[in-house]
């Protein structure tokens, strides 16, 4: 049996910058979520991610209401969360930054599938959903999304946002098996 390790430090009363820091600790992979429809088209990076149920297939987006993309998901009722390959980290800075929606799109090839949200061609998963359901938490929306079809690339490296800096999935397997 593992002995019990003291922790570090315990935090009570949990400021905005102790939950800042400790989500840091929570590697997740990076996503760029895209929308289209009669509201335009929009995207940003998201590594809030999660599934929510196989049963129907549907999976969560935490989307900030204060993003300047926050109407035009909320009109389109759609989405597609385009999850990136490890070479795709300045696609992640371009969706995650101040740029305009022409520079987010231009460096990438996109196409469409059932929704007619722009699914990103070298993604390692895009998963095309309809926004079914939003609940307003603290300063973000959780968009349920039922997923209405998956394209999977055969293999490759998932892009990773762990301590407040990029890795890859591979670079963390290694990491741990030395
Ligand atoms: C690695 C990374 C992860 C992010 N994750 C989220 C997220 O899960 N939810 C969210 O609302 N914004 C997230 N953001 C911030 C948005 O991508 C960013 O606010 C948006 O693209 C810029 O918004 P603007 O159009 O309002 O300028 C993330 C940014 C980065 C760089």
């Amino acid at each position: 049996m593992l002995a019990a390790q003291a922790p570090d430090s315990i935090t009570m009363e949990v400021s905005r910058e102790a939950f800042r820091n400790a989500m840091s600790v929570l590697a997740a992979a990076v996503n760029v979520v895209t929308t289209d429809g009669p509201a335009g088209r929009a995207g940003f990076t998201a590594t809030a991610v999660c599934s929510v149920s196989d049963e129907p297939p549907s999976l969560l987006v935490c989307l900030n209401r204060s993003a300047s993309v926050y109407e035009t998901f909320c009109a389109n009722g759609h989405l597609c969360v385009n999850t990136l390959t490890a070479d795709q980290q300045a696609l992640s800075n371009l969706f995650g930054g101040k740029t305009s929606m022409t520079e987010r799109f231009a460096t990438a090839d996109w196409s469409t599938e059932c929704t007619g949200a722009p699914l990103l061609d070298d993604a390692l998963i895009n998963f095309d959903c309809r926004i079914t359901n939003r609940v307003a938490v603290g300063s973000h929306d959780i968009l349920i999304c039922e997923i209405v079809s998956i394209r999977q690339r055969e293999c490759g490296d998932s892009l990773i946002y762990f301590q407040r800096s990029y890795c890859n999935a591979i670079q963390l397997m290694s990491a741990q098996h030395g």
